[in-house]
């Protein structure tokens, strides 16, 4: 039975460029996830979309001098580029500015409305008498009441993640002039988070399967106990808040973003031309939803989102598991885009592969802990493991075969036991990177599949058939078509993490269609077959670009 799986991926704000920490965190993950779960024969639906409201965007539109709406259209094209470049494998990836995502948000806003779990209440709100303004979320800045950092913002702190309230702010300032605000009394629409305490904790309790570090925050926080959060906003950008009065307000950007993710399954529903598709995915005990996103993100995804579905019933789904990521270091330093201190996916992608950078992300992904990104240790990975490892097998073994063996695969006679022996590892190997990746260990995974190559390679040493087919032509047929057949499985499990090799070996091998489309099972390769003219896989890449590429963090781009 082919099982559906739903897979949530962070909205970007679409205020800025992608960079690698976000890639790492967020992005690349599900699209290893669903392409595995793509060529298991399961259900896919992987849903995102541009976070175009709340005061992420009007900040930035403000120091642009240009019109939220531009911005966010202008970052919106950019992602959208960023995916097909990098080969992330969205079924939709949608923005929050529809009017099918205002329509979902506004009923779930008066369904919740209506069962209580929303109230109104008169509560001062900041306001700058200099900009003559109320300083919504990212306006105000000040102290962290938790851990005391500086430049914590009025909807969350960054540093130690939790989300927060403008009053809580020890010393709050103006983000555009500095002055100290005053408070002001205004109506607000409130989340009844105090309501889902004690549900919460039971749920959160279940979820064993959990990272440790996703379960200990949202344990922790949790302990302190929710209190009830303004889900509305004084600000003119965003969602309408559909009641009479609050025409100058407007719904809270982090309320409707979660929302995202339902919305979105609807309007791919609609496109697919079955309005009710989503369902399976939602309302089915047996589909499973899988949240990926950064670790700032944790507690609007194990926490509030889970309490906005209990309250508005439905039988919907909650997230079965929020395989949520560390931090990615660059070069030793926390990464940074205020001061450039980033690597910038379309301009890696101006001058690079995709595959090399989805491979380093992959074996050094922050799944446990913070990993570090260096240009030194991408072109290591790449000219030692993808070029001289993986590649040089395949490349060897595919220029020694089209030229002996008529550019098709040699017909094997008995094969020996060494022979059985790689065989029997690689289809081991097949079922562990099935496992690791159906638990979400990508790390791990793609270390197992590079195993493999190794051993394949210290196989092929042993046999050299390139000697042997002088004195012995059906034993050298034999090890390669053994080894042919090792690469036929290493393009499977290694087609989640490096979909553009894996497909061009796809083809280079002689096979018709897509990777996915020859499922997760050993893989056969029939004697015979016509292989296409053999091709490097990957390039090395030359030491010179180590320092180049350094040189420009923290550098002014242009
Ligand atoms: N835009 C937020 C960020 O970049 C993430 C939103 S995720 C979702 O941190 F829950 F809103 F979808
Ligand atoms: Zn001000």
């Amino acid at each position: 039975m082919s099982e559906k799986i739903f897979i949530g991926v962070a909205w970007p704000y679409a205020n800025g460029s992608l960079h690698l920490g976000q890639i790492a965190g967020a992005y690349l993950p599900p699209d290893i996830f669903a392409r595995y779960h793509r060529t298991k024969g399961n259900e896919v639906l992987m849903v995102s979309g541009s976070d175009q409201h709340g005061t992420p965007i009007t900040l930035k539109a403000e120091q642009e001098g240009k019109k939220p709406s531009e911005i966010a259209a202008r970052y919106h094209r950019e992602f959208l580029e960023c995916w097909q470049k990098f080969g992330i494998s969205f079924d939709l990836f949608t923005t929050t500015g529809t009017a099918n995502h205002a329509q979902v948000t506004q009923d779930i806003f008066l369904t919740l409305l209506n069962r209580g779990y929303i109230y109104k209440d008169t509560v001062s709100q900041p306001f700058c008498p200099k900009c003559q303004r109320y300083l919504a979320d990212r306006y105000i800045e000040g102290l962290c009441p938790y851990c005391h950092s500086p430049g914590a913002r009025g909807d969350q702190c960054e540093a130690c993640g939790k989300p927060l309230s403008p009053a809580e702010l020890i010393e709050p300032q103006c983000r555009i002039c500095g002055t100290t605000p005053v408070f002001q009394d205004t109506e607000h629409f409130f989340l009844k988070l105090t309501a889902f305490n004690e549900r919460l904790h039971a749920w959160v309790k279940q979820q064993t399967h959990w990272r440790p570090n996703v379960l200990n925050f949202t344990l922790r926080y949790l302990e302190e106990g929710l209190k009830d959060r303004a889900i509305t906003r004084d600000i003119d950008w965003g969602v309408p808040v559909p009641i009479s009065g609050f025409e100058d307000k407007r719904i809270y950007v982090w309320f409707e973003a979660v929302i995202g993710y339902l919305s979105a399954a609807k309007e791919w529903a609609k496109s697919s031309g079955d309005e009710e598709r989503w369902r399976a995915f939602w309302q089915n005990n047996e589909a499973k939803s899988y949240y990926f996103i950064g670790k700032d993100n944790i507690p609007f995804h194990t926490l509030i989102w889970p309490a906005m579905l209990m309250g508005y019933g439905d039988n919907l789904n909650l997230p079965y598991d929020v395989p949520a990521n560390e931090f990615l270091t660059i070069e030793g330093r926390k990464l940074s885009t205020s001061h450039n201190w980033a690597v910038w996916l379309l301009d890696y992608l101006s001058r690079y592969e995709p595959d090399p950078l989805r491979y380093l992300l992959s074996i050094n992904m922050p799944e446990t802990a913070d990993t570090d990104f260096s240009w030194r240790e991408f072109v290591r990975r790449n000219n030692d493991e993808l070029v001289a490892t993986y590649g040089n097998l395949v490349h060897r073994v595919l220029t020694f075969v089209y030229r002996n063996f008529e550019g098709a695969v040699p017909t094997p006679g008995e094969l020996d036991p060494q022979d059985q022996a790689i065989l029997n590892a690689a289809q081991d190997t097949l079922k562990t990177v099935d496992q690791l990746l159906y638990g979400c260990h990508f790390r791990e995974a793609i270390r197992a599949a590079m195993s493999l190559a190794q051993e394949a390679n210290r196989y092929l040493d042993e046999k050299s058939p390139w000697k042997m087919i002088k004195e012995n032509r059906e034993a050298a047929a034999n090890s390669l078509y053994t080894t042919l057949c090792v690469i036929a499985n290493l393009k499977t499990m290694l087609y989640p993490f490096l979909p553009f090799s894996s497909q061009k070996l796809h083809q280079l091998l002689g096979f018709k269609g897509k990777v996915e489309d020859y499922g997760w099972q050993p893989q056969r390769l029939p004697p015979g077959q016509k292989l296409l003219p053999p091709e490097p896989l990957f390039s090395k890449l030359d030491d010179s670009l180590i320092e180049e590429e350094t040189r420009r963090l923290g550098q002014a781009p242009g």
